[in-house]
C-alpha cells in the first residue's frame, strides 16, 4: 500500500481483481500506439469498462493550442457515452514511464462523474507495475453532482 486506498500491484494480481482486466490493458495498449502526441511526445493509452460489460478506448490527442489537448481517459469516457453508456465501472489507463502515472486532476473530475466507487488501474507500458485505487480514493471529498442536488437545501441543524 502506498498512499491511503492506493496499492502497487502488477498485471497478474490485477487480472486477478479484474477478470477483464488483461482486454482493456490491451485495448489501451493499442490505442497507446495510436496517440496523437507530436508536442509531449508523452503516449498515453485508456480503455473503460462501462456498466453493460462493454469496452471503450482512448488516447491522448494533442493540440497545438495546448489548452486544446484532451487526455486518453476522457477521450475513451468520451466514446462511452457516444454509445449509450451510462455507468463507468473502471479505467485502465498506460503511460510509458516505469511508474505507472495516475490520472490527471481534469480526468479524475470527469470520473467522479460516475461515482466513487470506478476502479482506476494506472499501468506502465514499460514494466509490469500497475497502481490501483478507487475514484473515492484518488479525489477526495469531491465536487459532483451531489452538490448540485443539495443546492437550495435546508441546513439540518
Ligand atoms: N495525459 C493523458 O492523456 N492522461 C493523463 O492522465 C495525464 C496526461 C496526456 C496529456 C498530454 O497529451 C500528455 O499526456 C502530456 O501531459
Amino acid at each position: 500500500m502506498t498512499d491511503r486506498g492506493v496499492e502497487l500491484i502488477n498485471r497478474a494480481e490485477a487480472a486477478a481483481r479484474l477478470p477483464e482486466f488483461l482486454g482493456l490493458l490491451a485495448m489501451a495498449l493499442t490505442a497507446q500506439a495510436r496517440a496523437r502526441a507530436p508536442y509531449s511526445n508523452f503516449h498515453v493509452g485508456a480503455a473503460v469498462l462501462s456498466g453493460s460489460g462493454a469496452a471503450f478506448l482512448g488516447c491522448n490527442v494533442e493540440s497545438a493550442s495546448y489548452g486544446a489537448t484532451i487526455c486518453a481517459e476522457r477521450s475513451a469516457i468520451v466514446g462511452a457515452v457516444a454509445a449509450g453508456e451510462t455507468a463507468i465501472r473502471a479505467c485502465v489507463v498506460v503511460t510509458p514511464t516505469v511508474d505507472p502515472s495516475s490520472p490527471c486532476g481534469i480526468c479524475r473530475q470527469l470520473m467522479a462523474e460516475f461515482g466513487a466507487d470506478v476502479v482506476v488501474f494506472a499501468a506502465s507500458s514499460v514494466s509490469d507495475s500497475v497502481y490501483v485505487a478507487r475514484l473515492g480514493d484518488l479525489l477526495p471529498l469531491s465536487f459532483g453532482p451531489q452538490n448540485l442536488r443539495d443546492m437550495g437545501r435546508a441546513a439540518a441543524e
